[in-house]
């Protein structure tokens, strides 16, 4: 299924050569999405925070080909160093996504890539990696058509990155990013992602997420895999309509300033999450102990203090602790004091939330 409107009627010739540089960021969901249709569409509403500090940066070199063919040419460095591992992954999102970005074919690339976070930390990077590469290539289009109106360059960035992975669609632009229809977000679409623009309270301005790396290394379930047990799976039609009465119930939080509302939506959202690994077929248990020690003492200590912390998970072990700027300094105090040891090595990420991508000049990789 192509969508007409996306693809470009007519383009300038292009230069023969050129570098661009953009930094995207990761997210973190609060409604989650979990379970999808082809060609990567979301079988419900999901809903995330920008991160600020998790980020990927990405260069892409490209250079007209002497000789015309019909493969895609292209070679990927990684923090460095000559990478051929990512290859395929960025060889079959080339495929989804020529049809939108006809000069792919046309071009040789070298595609240079570096995480802020580290590396195998657990950080699902997919996110990151894929939106940088799609505005890296929106870049491109934007030299060759000088008409496309920012509205319409960000709608396509956040398609083509969806094409990449599901998630990526929401780490185009905006702190609070919403993916997939639904009747009372305006404007939303399962086709990319758009900025929740709706009322926010000033609580929730600059939330906080410190990522406790419980886990560090390769996923034990990929996205992939994880998706697909949602067909066929028991309460699929169930959790599908959940999470879309979740995004009703969140606009009303966000509008309220209702800080206790977000904590059990949150916290019941990603346990849900976990709850569907665990009752599929095959099943997964993504939790590991100290993931169950930490959200323990998360809440020990919400009920000793009245602090607003709370949790969500993504697809693994790491725990993102959640929290209003203004506790800042007490719960990253309790984090130092008690919730270090359960992350490996004593390792975590202060994170908060940020606005999107950014264009850099291309001193920086
Ligand atoms: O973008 P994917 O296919 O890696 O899926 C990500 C799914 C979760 O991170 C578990 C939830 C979400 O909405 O980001």
């Amino acid at each position: 299924m192509m969508e007409q409107t996306f693809i470009p009627k007519s383009l300038k010739v292009g230069k023969e050569s050129g570098k661009i540089t953009w930094q995207t960021p990761s997210n973190i969901a609060l409604v989650k999405y979990w379970g999808k249709r082809d060609p990567q569409l979301p079988e419900n509403t999901s809903i995330s925070f920008t991160l600020s500090n998790c980020h990927t940066i990405t260069s892409l070199t490209y250079k007209k080909k002497e000789v015309k063919n019909d493969s895609f040419d292209f070679e990927v460095v990684f923090e460095g160093e000559k990478n051929e591992a990512f290859k395929p992954k960025i060889e079959t999102f080339f495929h989804r996504i020529v049809a939108y970005v006809p000069f792919l074919k046309e071009y040789s690339f070298v595609i240079a890539s570096k995480n802020s976070f580290p590396h195998s930390s657990g950080i699902a990077s997919s996110a990151s990696g894929m939106s940088a590469i799609a505005m890296c290539l929106m870049s491109m289009e934007k030299e060759l058509n000088s008409e496309l109106s920012d509205e319409e360059f960000y709608k396509k960035a956040s398609l083509l990155a969806r094409l990449g992975s599901g998630s990526a669609c929401r780490s185009v632009k905006g702190a609070l990013v919403v993916w997939g229809e639904h009747s009372e977000i305006e404007g939303s679409s399962d086709l990319y992602g758009v900025e929740f623009t709706d009322a926010v309270a000033p609580v929730f301005n600059n939330y906080q997420d410190t990522i406790l790396l419980v886990d560090k290394g390769e996923k034990q379930v990929s996205s992939t895999v994880g998706h697909g047990l949602m067909h066929g799976h028991p309460f699929a039609t169930q959790r599908f309509a959940q999470a879309q009465e979740n995004i009703s119930k969140i606009k009303e939080i966000f509008a309220n300033g209702d800080v206790d509302g977000f904590i059990a939506l949150v916290e019941s959202e990603a346990l849900t999450l976990h709850a569907m690994m665990m009752t599929s077929h095959p099943y997964f248990i993504l939790m590991k102990p100290n993931t169950l020690e930490v959200i323990h003492k998360i809440w020990e200590y919400r009920k000793h203090t009245g602090s607003k912390v709370c949790f969500t998970l993504d697809a693994g072990a790491n725990v993102h602790v959640l929290y209003p700027e203004s506790e800042k300094e007490t719960v990253q105090t309790f984090i130092k004091e008690e919730l270090f040891v359960y992350c490996k090595n004593g390792e975590y990420i202060h994170d908060q939330v940020g606005m999107g991508a950014k264009l850099l000049d291309s001193t920086h990789i």
